[in-house]
This record gives C-alpha cells, sequence and structure tokens, in this order.
C-alpha cells in the first residue's frame, strides 16, 4: 500500500512477489504473468522433503503367488499355493470393490460433478450458473422456485417468486430459525454458520411479501410460501447466516504514530497469501471456509491450490510461519476473467480446514444487492503490498481510506480512457498520494454501513501507484456475489 510516498522504512522487507506489471493501459501488458519463476528461487522450501526409503524386509500378496517359496521358508504344493493365490486375489478383489463403492456412493451423494447444482434430490445436475438465472432447467423447476437472497443493508430475505417474476420480502408471521437456517443453506452456506433470523419493520415500502402457509403440510419451505398482500406482525424477516462485518473495539495502541500499521483484530477478514513462504497477494475471509482473492493471483503456473498457504490473525510477514497457514483445498477463478483487461478479476479459494474465527480472525460481509453506496463513499483498503511504487512489500499490515470516483469520471480521458468495465470500481484519489500497490492484490477494499463492514472489491491493478489521475482498480463485488453463492452452494 502506497502512502503518501518517501524514504522506504527501516525494518524487514520482503521482496514481492505478487507483481503484476503496471505498464498503461494493461490491455498493452508485456507479460501478464510476470511472476518469478516458480518454484521461488531461494527462500526455505515449503514442501516438506521425503528421503526415499529403501525397503527391507516387505513381502506382498503379489510376491507368494510368484515365488517358488514363502520368506517363512514352508515348501507350499502347488495345490496349497493356488488356494492361497485364489484366496488372496478374491480378498484383495473385494477390498477393491468396497472402497470402489464407498467412494462411488460419496461422489453421487454429495454432489454433481465440475461444479454442478442439483435439481433437489431428482439427481439430476444443472452448471451453477443456470441457478436463479430466470429460466427453469431442472425437470421440476427447482433451480427456479428455490431461489432466496438478501437484500440491502437490513440482510431482508427475499424469495423470488416465478409465476410473479418478482422478489418479496419474507413475512415475520409464522417464522423461525429452522426455516432460516433452510434459507441460509439454499444460498450456499452451512448449516452450521446460521447466525440470526428476525422480524425487522420493511422500510423498503414493500405491499406484497411472501408468507407461510402452516397448512401446507410437510412439504418443502418454498413450497409452503405464497405471495400474499397481507403480513399480520407488519415485519419482514431480516437474516443473518453468518456473523460477519464485525470487529472487536480494536485498541488502536499499537499504532505508530503518523502511520497507518494496522492494529490487531483492526482487519480480521484479511488474509495473506503465500507461496513458497513468500507473500504473494491478499484476499478476503467471507465464511469458515471461503476467501475472496483476484483471480490475476491464480493464474498459471500459480493456479493449482497445493501452492498456496493462507495466513489469518497475524499482522506481521515475519510472524508467519508455514506450519500455522492453512492450506487450500480448491480455487475457482471466474470464468469471464480476462488477464489482459483484468476484467471480472476474482477468484475464490476454498480452506482444506475451516478459520477457527476469534477476534482477530473474523469474516467480512459480502455487499447484497440493494446496497445503495454513496457515489464516492469512504471505504478502507489493507494489504502488505508496496508502500512506494517499485517498493517491497511490508513486513507489517497497513491500511488506508480511500474514495470510490465514479465510473464515469475514472473513465475519462485523463484518468483510465474507457478501461474501467462494469465489473470493476476505481477508489483512491485523483491527486496520487494514497493507494494500494504490488502485493495488495486479492486484498479488501470495503466499507461500513448500518454498523457492518462489507466488502466492496478486491484489489486489482492500477498504473503505477499513488500517481496522480492513475488510482486503483478493484475488482466490483457486488456484480460477483450471485456467481460466489453459486460457487458456494455447488463446492459444499
Ligand atoms: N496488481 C497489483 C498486485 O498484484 C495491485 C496493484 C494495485 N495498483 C494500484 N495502483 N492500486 O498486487
Amino acid at each position: 500500500m502506497a502512502l503518501n510516498p518517501g524514504p522506504p522504512a527501516f525494518g524487514p522487507y520482503y521482496e514481492n512477489h505478487g507483481y503484476q506489471p503496471e505498464n498503461y493501459p494493461p490491455g498493452h501488458l508485456v507479460n501478464a504473468n510476470a511472476y518469478v519463476p516458480y518454484p521461488v528461487p531461494y527462500g526455505p522450501s515449503a514442501v516438506p522433503q521425503y528421503i526415499p526409503r529403501v525397503p527391507t524386509h516387505t513381502s506382498s500378496p503379489a510376491t507368494v503367488c510368484l515365488q517358488p517359496k514363502s520368506s517363512s521358508g514352508i515348501v507350499f504344493t502347488s495345490r496349497a499355493k493356488k488356494i492361497i493365490c485364489v484366496t488372496i486375489s478374491i480378498g484383495v478383489i473385494l477390498t477393491g470393490a468396497v472402497i470402489a463403492t464407498v467412494f462411488l456412493w460419496k461422489f453421487v451423494k454429495n454432489s454433481c460433478p465440475n461444479s454442478g447444482i442439483e435439481c433437489g434430490t431428482s439427481g439430476t445436475c444443472i452448471s451453477a450458473s443456470n441457478w436463479c438465472d430466470g429460466i427453469s432447467h431442472c425437470p421440476s423447476g427447482e433451480d427456479e422456485n428455490h431461489c432466496v437472497r438478501l437484500y440491502g443493508p437490513k440482510f431482508i430475505l427475499q424469495v423470488y417468486s416465478s409465476h410473479n417474476k418478482s422478489w418479496y420480502p419474507v413475512c415475520q408471521d409464522d417464522w423461525n430459525d429452522h426455516y432460516g437456517k433452510i434459507a441460509c443453506k439454499d444460498m450456499g452456506y452451512n448449516m452450521n454458520s446460521f447466525y440470526s433470523s428476525q422480524g425487522i419493520t420493511d422500510d423498503s415500502g414493500a405491499t406484497s411479501y411472501m408468507k407461510l402457509n402452516l397448512s401446507a403440510g410437510n412439504v418443502d419451505l418454498y413450497e409452503k410460501l405464497y405471495n400474499s398482500n397481507v403480513c399480520f406482525s407488519g415485519t419482514v424477516v431480516s437474516l443473518r447466516c453468518i456473523e460477519c462485518g464485525t470487529k472487536m473495539d480494536v485498541s488502536r495502541m499499537s499504532r505508530i504514530v503518523g502511520g497507518t500499521n494496522a492494529a490487531p483484530g483492526e482487519w480480521p477478514w484479511q488474509v495473506s497469501l503465500h507461496v513458497q513462504g513468500v507473500h504473494v497477494c491478499g484476499g478476503s475471509i467471507i465464511t469458515p471456509e471461503w476467501i475472496v482473492t483476484a483471480a490475476h493471483c491464480v493464474e498459471e503456473p500459480l493456479s493449482n491450490p497445493r501452492h498456496w498457504t493462507a495466513f489469518a490473525g497475524i499482522l506481521r510477514q515475519s510472524l508467519m510461519f508455514y506450519g500455522y497457514g492453512y492450506k487450500v483445498q480448491k480455487i475457482i477463478s471466474h470464468p469471464s476473467y480476462d488477464s489482459s483487461t483484468k476484467n471480472n478479476d476474482i477468484a475464490l479459494m476454498k480452506m482444506q480446514t475451516p478459520f477457527v474465527f476469534n477476534e482477530k480472525i473474523r469474516p467480512v460481509c459480502l455487499p447484497n444487492p440493494g446496497m445503495m453506496l454513496e457515489p464516492t463513499q469512504s471505504c478502507w483498503i489493507s494489504g502488505w503490498g508496496a508502500t512506494h511504487e517499485k517498493g517491497k512489500t511490508s513486513d507489517i499490515l497497513n491500511a488506508a481510506v480511500v474514495r470510490i470516483i465514479e465510473p464515469w469520471k475514472c473513465n475519462s480521458r485523463y484518468v483510465y480512457n474507457n478501461l474501467i468495465t462494469p465489473a470493476m470500481i476505481c477508489a483512491g484519489y485523483l491527486r496520487g498520494k494514497i493507494d494500494s500497490c504490488q502485493g495488495d492484490s486479492g486484498g479488501p477494499l470495503v466499507t461500513e454501513k448500518n454498523s457492518v463492514w462489507w466488502l466492496v472489491g478486491d484489489t486489482s491493478w492500477g498504473s503505477g501507484c499513488a500517481k496522480p489521475n492513475r488510482p486503483g482498480v478493484y475488482g466490483n463485488l457486488t456484480v460477483f456475489t450471485d456467481w460466489i453463492y453459486q460457487q458456494m452452494q455447488a463446492n459444499r
């Protein structure tokens, strides 16, 4: 993060391997993949080294069948040998069959191949992007009649009525946490990440609701919901699937005077993504299992999850030791990411083991549709990126306030001359001086609204750092939330 560029400060600095070429315009990037050769030529190898073992006294069923004598020295008759071989072979085949069945059962039961989503329990799979897209693909239309979303800064639960082709808030009458959990699960959250469900007065001016029909009997939640103009309680469901966007009262004691070093717990969703022990990119925790980062961070040759380790709840790079990192299980880059224009520069990482939340590790909220941010909303950026252009990554986490720059302004001839797509957000200052920089990529652009912190963007690109008329460009998270939920649903 470049902050009032001046002489580089002292202290441990780390070579930044997350650098992206910053030629302007990005369409003319010389080499979009300017990472240092992988594996990194120096530094401790993060991969444990195994010394090949020389087998000493091993025997296997196959060798018994081939050897004229057993290792114990007892001589078998050819008939006895045959029986032993047949018995062992049958045993091996049976064990194999059992293992294969278990695997197959898990696969069939669990989900659909290639990030597909199953239509109810029908066994039919459809592509995640076809879920809730307004066109029915499932045999019984489950993809269009199980559509739920949280709307606006107060998390109002809405259900889509495929009949009326419109979203309606859910009336609080007869609603309970059990239904809330079902709705959260249908959005892509895990059953156990449910946080709260409560009735609140709806100020959106809705005159029509989705209401529970309790006499519908033992049917699916969505079959119990019907469109109605009456809601006796006069309140609608506000649903929180995860306790996100909150932070503890942060003591800013450790804050360096005049600096912008982060205090513990100040940006609890910020993670540092390492490759072979080196910070490469930032990321943001959105659930115990998922991180949002930039697609350009995980381009070839770094698209394999095995390369990556995520560090959470640690402010200093010098305190990030391999053993304390979280391993990555899966990386999903946006299918429409364009490495030359940096359009749709977003990716998801699924962790091998879930984050354990505490005051230093917490998720940020994904923006809901209908959030209505100010055109020049104040936001925060954070990261271990360079503190001046062409500098090295910072040992300590830094943060700065930036303002959103309206697209028309950012696309003007003097700024980025129409390189900003609707999937991008500009933030910073046209006068320069404060900006994200190399190594901040993938990290958060967040804002506070209704006492909740929301992920507005992920650090993507910029021409140089902190230069006048060259603000930072971020992936526009509101454009990607549907895709994120679909991926979480398809890759549980
Ligand atoms: N692409 C950079 C990275 O990989 C982030 C650059 C942000 N640049 C800017 N001027 N805001 O870390």
